[in-house]
């Protein structure tokens, strides 16, 4: 049974490459950080089938601890502070867990067992002020943000660690992906929730920021599944993972609010609070290198994916539960 071990193991994408790699038959390690309430709420379903393990993106101690004690055969590094409006106010925070943290985390690969395969989680967020459309493994970088910049750092150590030193170092330039699970900050879900509250009576306005920025959105379930094909290459490499298809914010509200026989005129108000100091426009993806060399593709549409997202908190809100 061979031993993967993820961080960032509590968050959206953690929950569900967690999921996936169980399914697969692997051990699984989650590595999760001390903090003063539980948040394993989206792993509790399996929180009997993981093993949890105490560490810190910030302490390379604890890092080399882990890899001497569970000697994973895989390590899936999603670990980060991956809110891009948090970036601007904690800029030194985000490069020593987004970036540094990266660093850290190879090191102690390369000290206790470089043959340990490594998937770093890279962003659509390094092509910011695009020089390509659409984006794919060539385009240059033009980071918008600190978070921006900081995964550029992280995915540039994780291919010179392969260079130097010949190690399995896979980099995922994934798009936006988006579920349930996804953070309410983020602005897929804070609409998705909000739709939910105002359907249920429950609010009246939804406050956001620029509603022209497009993004290529896909759905988790879907990404985690080239995560894990990347690391089951013999050579290791850099993808793009992406729908292919760029929608505007206000699209988004068009779907999600239609879905529910709503318009999102009658509730929408713009706040300058939620607008960014630099903004990224566009992203739409090419993930053809994905679809060839990993034989990956989505299955879950745009509308599919609004959809889910918008049921998925109605039965939540009208179950009593509060927001995760
Ligand atoms: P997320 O929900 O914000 O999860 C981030 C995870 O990192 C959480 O488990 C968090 O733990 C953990 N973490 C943060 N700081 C840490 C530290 N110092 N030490 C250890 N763990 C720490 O993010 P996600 O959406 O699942 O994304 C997963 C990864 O993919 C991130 O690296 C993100 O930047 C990247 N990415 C995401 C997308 C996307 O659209 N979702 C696209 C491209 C790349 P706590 O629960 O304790 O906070
Ligand atoms: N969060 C948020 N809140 N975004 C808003 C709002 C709002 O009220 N109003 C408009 N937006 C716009 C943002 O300005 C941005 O252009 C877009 O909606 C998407 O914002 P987020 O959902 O916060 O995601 P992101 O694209 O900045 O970052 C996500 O995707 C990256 C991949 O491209 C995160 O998951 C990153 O971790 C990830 O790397």
């Amino acid at each position: 049974m061979p031993t993967a071990l993820i961080t960032g193991i509590t968050g959206q994408d953690g929950s569900y490459l967690a999921e996936f790699l169980l399914q697969q038959g692997y051990r699984v390690v989650g590595m999760v950080r001390r903090t003063s309430t539980v948040n394993f709420h989206r792993i509790a379903h399996i929180q009997d089938e993981v093993e949890l393990v105490s560490g810190d993106m910030l302490d390379q101690i604890s890092l080399v601890h882990i890899l001497e004690e569970y000697r994973p055969d895989e390590i899936y590094n999603l670990a980060a502070q991956s809110f891009v409006q948090t970036s601007w106010s904690q800029p030194v925070f985000t490069g020593e867990v987004t970036a540094l943290g990266v660093t850290r985390l190879l090191d102690a690969i390369r000290i206790v067992d470089p043959a340990i395969r490594f998937y770093q989680a890279s962003s659509s967020e390094m092509f910011g002020k695009v020089r390509e459309v659409p984006q794919r493994e060539t385009t240059p970088f033009y980071p918008r943000s600190p978070y921006g910049v900081a995964k550029v750092y992280g995915h540039w150590i994780t291919v010179n660690y392969r260079e130097s030193y010949g190690m399995h170092c896979t980099s995922g330039i994934l798009f936006n992906h988006e579920s349930p699970r996804r953070g309410l900050e983020f602005v897929t879900r804070k609409i998705t929730h909000h739709v939910a509250q105002i359907k249920l009576g429950m609010a009246d306005e939804l406050r956001l920021g620029n509603l022209d920025a497009r993004r290529d959105w896909g759905f988790a379930g879907d990404y985690v599944r080239a995560m894990w094909l990347m690391l089951q290459q013999e050579t290791p490499d850099d993808y793009v993972v992406a729908t292919g298809e760029t929608h505007s914010v206000a699209e988004f509200l068009d779907e999600a609010f239609g879905y529910v026989d709503l318009d999102w005129h009658d509730y929408v108000v713009q706040d300058p609070r939620y607008m960014r100091p630099a903004e990224v426009d566009l992203l739409v993806g090419d993930a053809s290198k994905a679809g060839h060399a990993l034989g990956w593709e989505p299955n879950v549409s745009f509308a599919e994916l609004v959809h889910m997202m918008v049921d998925a908190d109605l039965e939540m809100l009208r179950d009593g539960g509060t927001a995760l």
